[in-house]
């Protein structure tokens, strides 16, 4: 039995679906209020195959029901929660769990100062000093299903509204990495001993500049669209007000700080580990808007 972790989001259900289709029979940790709609959904035919276990760990709940007869998980909860982190180590300790597989994030690569990142590592830091056989994966920008963050939500903006707003000149290098390899990357090292206690960046095919990337969706959704570009500095400063004078921002001046830096980043060792093998920016995006428009 695999129990997943923090799997109501984005990339777990896409993860469970890969799991399923792997024959594996699969636990979600979910909280009281979860929706569980998407994992339902993502396990089709295979409801057999799928249970939940009610549990929070950012409480004091007892995740012993969760991890009974469980001999790997995959851990998916935002790494810069790190009561979580520790919360599910002491209970994997207890339990006895050895194999688990956590998803961090290349953000802690970037050379920015920022709290998240300081979050992200020390939770990398508390994983690796475990006897647990770990595996880190830090995946970069996730995109390729309908309800993403990132792309869905830019494409959906520029269908409704006719332009785009960007931050800098674009000449920066970014490398998104399609969801469905980050859950064959999940797939790949589950079982593979090579790749216990170690740590692989998870990226797209090839880096590609911002401005590139804005070109190919152009050509993509077959329509041009403005791009209506605002300088870093001065953007900078006027999100640091904004943040100042609004409780949850939609925007923070860190967010501007890495448009201005390239984020690209080697998959080497998980292609000479596991075989992985992302597709490309392009490729995604083509699947990307066939499932939106589906
Ligand atoms: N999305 C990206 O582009 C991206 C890029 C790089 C790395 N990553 C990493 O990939 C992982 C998955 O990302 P995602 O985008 O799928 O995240 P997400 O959509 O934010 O989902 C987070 C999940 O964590 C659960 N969760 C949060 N706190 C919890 C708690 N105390 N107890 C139990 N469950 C809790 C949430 O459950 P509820 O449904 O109950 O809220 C949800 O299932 C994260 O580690 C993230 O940092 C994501």
């Amino acid at each position: 039995m695999i129990l997943l972790v923090g799997a109501t989001g984005f990339l777990g259900p896409v993860v469970l679906k890969k799991l399923i289709k792997n024959n594996y029979k699969v636990r979600c940790l979910v909280r009281a209020d979860s929706d569980r709609s998407k994992l339902k959904e993502a396990a089709g035919d295979f409801q057999s195959q799928l249970t939940f276990a009610a549990g929070d760990l950012t409480g004091n709940d007892s995740m012993d029901p969760a991890l009974k007869d469980v001999s790997q998980a995959v851990y998916m909860i935002d790494l810069e929660h790190t009561g979580p982190v520790k919360n599910f180590l002491d209970a994997a300790r207890k339990a006895g769990l050895k194999r688990v597989v956590f998803i961090s994030s290349t953000t802690v690569l970037v050379p920015l100062k920022s709290k998240v990142k300081d979050k992200k590592l020390s939770s990398e830091k508390l994983i690796e000093k475990t006897a647990l056989d770990w595996t880190i994966l830090r995946p970069t920008m996730i995109f390729g299903s309908g309800d993403d963050e990132n792309f869905s939500k830019m494409l959906r903006f520029i269908k409704k509204r006719g332009f785009f707003i960007t931050f800098g000149r674009g000449n920066n290098l970014i490398q998104p990495v399609y969801i469905e390899d980050v859950a064959l990357a999940v797939s790949g090292v589950l079982e593979n001993k090579k790749t216990f206690k170690k740590i692989y960046n998870i990226a797209g095919k090839t880096p590609l500049k911002y401005n590139q990337m804005l070109a190919l969706i152009q050509k993509k959704l077959k329509r041009s669209f403005k791009v209506i570009r605002l300088p870093l500095g001065p953007s900078r400063s006027i999100i640091s007000i904004y943040c100042r004078l609004t409780a949850d921002p939609a925007l923070v001046p860190e967010q501007i700080d890495r448009m201005g830096i390239d984020k690209a980043y080697s998959y080497q060792d998980a292609k000479h580990d596991f075989g992985f093998s992302p597709i490309s920016f392009e490729e995604g995006m083509d699947r990307l808007i066939k499932d939106l428009k589906a």
